[in-house]
């Protein structure tokens, strides 16, 4: 048994560790599709090998029969692969519908990537570089975002891998299940340290999180994104515009704003309020009107605001529920 085991781990390239809650959905995935192409490899060569031995020409003058084809083998070596093709399909995009929709309570830490490390925020402000401490237990949801290049922000005990990307904000989540430090790789070449940007992903208890969110050390600004997003609410003169209580002022209110469903002018397609939504909005402000209001009233921020306002801006609008 134990050289059984050993062998299965020669041919496991799986990290060990099933750190996140769909590890082993994943595992199991990627060991259906290796095992169906061993099989489907040895199967096809075998039959070739056996063929052009059993078939072979044994003399200069043998006649060879005459065959055009045969429609039930075509429509078996047809049917079969296609069902097996259609699982997989199955299987992977359950699998793939549930890493993109993080569930409701998830917990939200802003990540920033540049050459070449990672830094991670959280909602309370406290921010760390190299070092995402979360939870156990508890579903956390990554806003990501690049200042420079293209990125990929990778941690294999997690099996979770997502570009990250300097001109919109990307997104993955993951349900952590098992207390420990577990690597973050760049896993997108980024020029010359790109094989030095490393971090760690620490799960601790809820408890150990709560104190380490509280323990801000020496930072001048204690503040959280949302405390100066409500700063600049005002600062940028956006209050003139955009109530808070749901009243039509010259542009949509910011009460309940994200994750609502947007219509707008000019026949564009509905879309769910999110991240990239509020960001273009505000840099691009003419990209997509609400439908019923005027095209032309806002100024585009574009080079009139940094990417950290707008995220201190996206929070505040978020807590505006
Ligand atoms: Cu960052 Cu490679």
């Amino acid at each position: 048994m134990d050289s059984l085991s050993s062998l299965w781990n020669a041919f496991n390239f799986m990290p060990e560790d099933q750190a996140s809650t769909w590890a082993p959905a994943v595992d199991n995935l990627n060991a259906l599709i290796t095992n169906a192409a061993i099989f489907c490899t040895v199967a096809i060569v075998g039959t070739m090998l056996y063929f052009a031995v059993r078939y072979r020409r044994r003399s200069e003058d043998q006649e060879i029969a005459y065959i055009e084809h045969n429609t039930r083998l075509e429509t078996v070596w047809t049917v079969i692969p296609s069902i097996i093709c259609i699982f997989l399909f199955y299987f992977g995009f359950v699998t793939y519908h549930e890493t993109r929709n993080p569930p409701a309570n998830a917990l939200e830490v802003n990540v920033t990537a540049r050459k070449w490390a990672w830094t991670f925020q959280h909602s309370n402000g406290k921010t760390e570089e190299s070092n995402l401490v979360v939870p156990l237990g508890q579903p956390v949801r990554l806003i990501m975002r690049s200042k420079d290049v293209l990125h990929s922000f990778f941690v294999p005990a997690m099996r979770i891998k997502e570009d990250v990307m300097s001109n919109m904000y990307t997104f993955t989540w993951f349900n952590p299940v098992k207390l420990g430090t577990f690597h973050i790789f760049c896993t997108e070449y980024c020029g010359k340290d790109h094989s030095a940007m490393l971090g760690s992903v620490k799960v601790v208890t809820s408890e150990e999180y709560a104190d380490y969110l509280q323990d801000r050390g020496a930072v001048a600004d204690t503040r959280s994104p949302a405390e100066i997003g409500k700063e600049l609410y005002t600062n940028k003169g956006c209050n003139a515009c955009h109530s808070l209580d749901g009243s039509r002022l010259v542009g949509p209110s910011f009460k309940s704003l994200v994750g609502s469903v947007r219509t707008f002018e000019n026949g564009l397609p509905p879309q769910t309020a999110d991240e990239n939504y509020i960001r273009e909005s505000i840099l691009i402000s003419q990209a997509k009107i609400v439908k019923t209001y005027p095209a032309g009233a806002m100024p585009a921020f574009e080079g009139l605001i940094t990417d950290d306002e707008i995220e201190a801006l996206i929070a505040f609008i978020k807590s505006q529920k």
